[in-house]
């Protein structure tokens, strides 16, 4: 089986994105060795501290981000990094044309039950006209160059494209190596199976209340199938079905909170993941909008989403046209 390095080599990836990518790898072993360890660790629990979001950082979420951050910054190859748990950008080696946005662990709640969790990321070249701090990262997930996650599950995987199809990796722990084990990743364009958190249903807007009851009515209803329901509540392993087997994510916008209608974010969670989506021949969209052409305004800005297989994903989106 290839390792990561040679495969990346082969795809022209720059020689310096590639240690820049080896190097969080490099910091996601670590967690996920601690994850492994679980309470042998130390690490799980909570901190007394919030995030800028208003979120309680579990230990983990800072402890991972500190060793992505550090390593990343060491390298000198980045120009600035742009967290969940950093309330601002940090900036790096100012001649350094690099810029990663990350969340450190997804998933969060998952931490203490043993469940999986993830790390996403995101890399953006610096612009070309001057720009300092937020404006750096403030490029369409078009611009991305490379994004990817880590999935901690029962294997450890990496899921990677630099704009060339989606590759995955696993983790062989015997020798510390990511070895390719998906050479190319296809979204099925139909499926039978739509992630969402079902206990949100009363707060949703018309157009996902409406295409949700229609797969939940079955195969004597208008969708004529049957439609299985699953959740993680982590992002990356829930996208991480969808890549595997095909189906529809969804996080819509919902009027719980009015101050923030949307749950997940952006430029860290968001446009990464479609990235992988969209080259994996999935869909990627806020009900509205194409996620990745979306100009952001703000690194913790939260968008809605439904992302997957192509197909039903287009379906959904005709409801959002129709019942606006
Ligand atoms: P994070 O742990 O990085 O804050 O992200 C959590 C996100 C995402 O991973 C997941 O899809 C969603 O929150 C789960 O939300 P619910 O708690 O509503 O299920
Ligand atoms: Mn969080
Ligand atoms: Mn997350
Ligand atoms: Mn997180």
């Amino acid at each position: 089986m290839q390792r990561l390095i040679p495969v990346l080599n082969n795809d022209h990836v720059p020689l310096h994105l590639i240690s820049v990518i080896n190097t969080l790898l490099t910091a996601t072993k670590e967690i996920s060795h601690l994850l492994h360890q679980g309470s042998l660790a130390g690490t799980l629990g909570s901190t007394l501290e919030e995030n800028i979001q208003g979120e309680t950082q579990k230990k983990l979420d800072v402890v991972s981000n500190q060793l992505i951050k550090n390593m990343l910054l060491e390298t000198n190859l980045v120009h600035a990094v742009a967290s969940e748990e950093e309330d601002f950008v940090v900036m790096g080696n100012p001649d350094a044309k690099y810029l990663v946005a990350f969340d450190p662990l997804d998933g969060s709640s998952n931490i203490d039950i043993n469940g999986s969790v993830g790390t996403i990321f995101s890399i953006l070249e610096k612009p070309d006209h001057p720009a300092e701090g937020t404006e750096l990262f403030l490029q369409t997930g078009d611009e991305q160059i490379a994004a990817g996650y880590i999935l901690y599950g029962p294997s450890t995987m990496l899921v990677l494209t630099t704009g060339k199809g989606v590759r995955m990796f696993t983790l062989d722990h015997t020798v510390g190596e990511f070895l390719l084990t998906v050479e190319q990743v296809k979204i099925p364009e139909d499926t039978k199976e739509f992630a969402i958190n079902m206990s949100n249903r009363r707060f949703w807007t018309d157009p996902m209340e409406r295409y949700i009851a229609d797969l939940l009515s079955g195969a004597e209803g208008v969708r004529k199938k049957n439609f299985n329901m699953r959740w993680n509540a982590a992002m990356v392993s829930d996208v991480h079905r969808v890549l595997s087997r095909g189906g529809i994510f969804a996080y819509p916008a919902d009027c719980r909170n009015p101050d923030k209608p949307c749950k997940l974010r952006l430029m860290y969670e968001a446009n990464p993941m479609s990235f992988l989506v969209e080259q994996a021949g999935g869909r990627s969209s806020t009900g509205y909008e194409r996620i990745m052409s979306l100009q952001p305004t703000d690194i913790h800005e939260r968008v809605s989403v439904v992302m997957g297989s192509r197909n039903e994903v287009d379906i959904c989106l005709d409801y959002f046209k129709k019942f606006k």
